[in-house]
């Protein structure tokens, strides 16, 4: 009782300055940000001042020069298959990006880093029904801007929704942004790895391209290859694992509430975990290397109480059916306070 005080009172004044901050970042500046962007529409500019804009890696002309991502296609869904390899420390991945395009276009601008490209294509929802394959892009890369432009051979109509499939791969980073590799000593003093995500604020476009800013949100189906000596984690629970030709297993995840690319996550690991209900029945578990294994349940239970916590402060339920922690209570203890925040903004 005497801790859950203390945490109380620190933590309110904690959660007033995160949620002011968090706010005026990211919630009323870009969206002054995109008001004063568009003063004539991108293809008009185009059309106007070709030389206006920048070169692509091919040496062509890359069709969009702002920072920000232009607003005329949004996106609506996320289907990503993700294969990563722990041994050879790389991953190939495709991806199904349903679009919604508010104003006619010839292009379409993604946010894209460290990726090779393979291929990309797209349907129209009309192509989608009767199973027409799609058609093939161009692509074009921009670097500087950690963007590619997808070319359409039709401009694309307005208030219609298109499917964008990419296929692509890259090497597992380094470091502690993207999708990145992670290594651990077991207890017998061997080096495993494990591949872990971390998205923000905006590396999410190191692991797939997407529309990185918060504001573009959209929902997530995430499924990912493995090998049966790991398991795959995600923001939501799995709903099946198959079992492909040659022994791998694709886990299914469930599809996400609507929300910003830098919440995706998800993680291959060989680490074993503990569970339990929270009062609300919001499954928690806590997950963890062999040799963090004795603190486990102490943040089980501390998690539990934690998140009974925040939800009667805030007066509302976590949104997500479960959460997953990797860490130790210090970590969950801000983690959830911007869980909360950010899932509600
Ligand atoms: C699209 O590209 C793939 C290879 O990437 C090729 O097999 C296919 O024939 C192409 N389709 C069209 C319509 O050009
Ligand atoms: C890429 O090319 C391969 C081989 O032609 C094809 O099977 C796949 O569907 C293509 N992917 C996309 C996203 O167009
Ligand atoms: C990773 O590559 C190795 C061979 O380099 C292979 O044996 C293993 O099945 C691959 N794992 C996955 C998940 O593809
Ligand atoms: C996407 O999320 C929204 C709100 O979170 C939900 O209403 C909608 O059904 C979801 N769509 C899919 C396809 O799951």
């Amino acid at each position: 009782v005497f801790y859950s005080s203390i945490m109380a009172n620190s933590c309110r004044k904690l959660i007033f300055n995160i949620y002011i901050v968090f706010y005026c970042s990211a919630v009323i500046m870009p969206q002054i940000c995109i008001c004063s962007q568009f003063t004539s529409s991108p293809i008009d500019q185009f059309n106007k001042d070709p030389k206006a804009f920048p070169v692509a890696t091919n040496g062509e002309m890359f069709p969009w020069h702002e920072l920000r991502l232009p607003t005329v296609v949004i996106p609506l869904h996320y289907d990503l298959l993700i294969h990563p390899n722990l041994t050879s420390l790389d991953f190939v991945a495709s991806e199904k990006i349903e679009v919604l395009v508010r104003d006619a276009t010839q292009f379409i601008i993604l946010h894209s880093k460290d990726l090779e490209i393979l291929n990309a294509s797209l349907q129209s929802e009309e192509d989608v029904r009767y199973k027409k394959p799609g058609e093939n892009l161009t692509v074009l890369s921009y670097p500087a801007h950690q963007q590619i432009a997808l070319l359409v051979p039709e401009k694309l109509r307005a208030h219609l929704r298109y499917s964008v499939a990419i296929d692509f791969q890259a090497k597992l980073a380094d470091g502690f942004e993207g999708f990145y590799k992670s290594t651990y000593r077991t207890l017998g003093g061997e080096t495993r790895t494990i591949a872990v995500t971390d998205f923000e604020p905006t590396e999410a476009r190191m692991a797939f391209p997407c529309f990185d800013e918060p504001l573009f949100k959209a929902n997530f189906s995430i499924k990912i290859r493995r090998e049966s000596r790991h398991i795959a984690l995600s923001n939501m629970p799995k709903v099946k694992t198959i079992e492909l030709e040659g022994g791998l297993l694709e886990d299914h995840f469930e599809t996400t509430v609507r929300m910003s690319t830098y919440l995706v996550a998800y993680i291959v690991c060989d680490f074993t975990s503990v569970s339990g209900t929270a009062s609300s029945g919001v499954k928690v578990s806590i997950y963890a290397s062999p040799d963090k294994w004795s603190q486990t349940h102490y943040a089980l239970e501390a998690s539990l109480k934690l998140l009974d916590f925040y939800e009667n402060y805030f007066d509302i339920h976590y949104p997500l059916p479960k959460l997953g922690r990797f860490k130790f209570i210090i970590v969950f203890i801000f983690r959830t306070c911007f869980d909360f925040i950010r899932l509600y903004m």
